[in-house]
């Protein structure tokens, strides 16, 4: 493993493997009454948030609570960002208060990376703009082995707003190291130009996707991103895009339906749909903290007692 979890194709098959195996592990600990574990004793993880989260700050915050680490959350509310305090004297700041770890989610692209060039510490990519989200596709990653055994070969769709996802991005490329075969499925105004370059399949049209599917990947229709009109209205969006009952019934019986969340419920999946047997989203919010707990651990070195 590299010092730093930047980018989803930092992850040879390899290391993707071992945080999952770890996972595995440390899942054991989350079924005991008794969560924690003394690993990571003294070590001071920050979460640094400049932009909104529920899910990833929380899951970052227990992880690393569970491995008894100190952690310092920061977000930029209420911080001297507001006065005008660069990336870059925040982080010495933060490097000063001795971090390990700094799990960094940013609006712009690249500030992971940037950051990594700063501090002492390992820096994990919590989400930067529209470029990657390497541990919402481990977590991804780490739900469909559980549920489906292994992802070689299997046939993952992942349906919606590409454009402005780092979910997608980091999905594709993680899910291709690990051997799975991944098709888009977006209007052609939702996909990025350079999608062709990117290791998957591209398709327009869902109908046609879905009964080939061993999993279908909802994405958030980003409407704070958008500053034009990317399709005609939500109405029609959902009737091509949206994942309804219907759909449903389209997929193979035992294929799994997965969302990063959060939902837009109605929108790009219905609400009977996001709640229904097949869908794995609780299961994917629980599985981000094990997942959380084993990048932390693998990165600052911790040993299992
Ligand atoms: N999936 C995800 O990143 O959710 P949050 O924005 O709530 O962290």
């Amino acid at each position: 493993m590299r010092r730093h979890l930047i980018s989803a194709a930092d992850l040879s098959r390899d290391d993707a493997t071992l945080i999952l195996d770890t996972a595995d592990e440390l899942a054991r600990v989350s079924d005991r009454s008794i969560k924690k574990l003394p690993t990571l004793r003294g070590r001071t993880v920050v979460n640094l948030f400049f932009e909104d989260s529920t899910r990833t700050r929380i899951s970052f915050e227990a992880a690393a609570k569970r491995l008894s680490a100190d952690v310092i959350n920061f977000s930029a509310k209420g911080s001297s960002v507001s006065k005008g305090e660069s990336l870059k004297d925040t982080a010495l700041t933060l490097q000063a208060m001795g971090a390990d770890a700094v799990v960094i989610r940013h609006s712009a692209s690249g500030a992971p990376h940037r950051l990594a060039n700063w501090v002492d510490g390992s820096v994990v990519n919590a989400g930067d703009g529209t470029h990657e989200h390497p541990t919402q596709a481990l977590l991804d990653a780490f739900t469909m082995r559980r549920r489906l055994g292994t992802l070689e070969d299997r046939r993952v769709t992942i349906v919606g707003d590409v454009l402005h996802s780092r979910v997608a991005r980091s999905n594709v490329l993680l899910l291709n190291t690990l051997g799975a075969q991944v098709t888009l499925v977006a209007p052609p105004t939702l996909l990025p130009v350079t999608v062709e370059s990117w290791p998957c399949e591209v398709s327009y049209d869902l109908d046609a996707a879905l009964p080939k599917s061993d999993v279908v990947m909802m994405l958030r229709v980003q409407s704070e991103r958008m500053n034009a009109a990317y399709f005609p209205s939500a109405r029609e969006y959902s009737r091509r895009y949206g994942l309804d009952r219907d759909r449903l019934a389209r997929m193979p019986e035992d294929a799994i339906v997965m969302h990063p969340g959060p939902m837009n419920r109605g929108m790009e999946i219905a609400a009977e749909v996001a709640d229904c047997a097949r869908s794995t989203i609780v299961e994917q919010v629980a599985n981000g903290v094990t997942i959380r707990m084993a990048v932390l651990y693998l990165l600052l070195g911790g040993e299992t007692q």
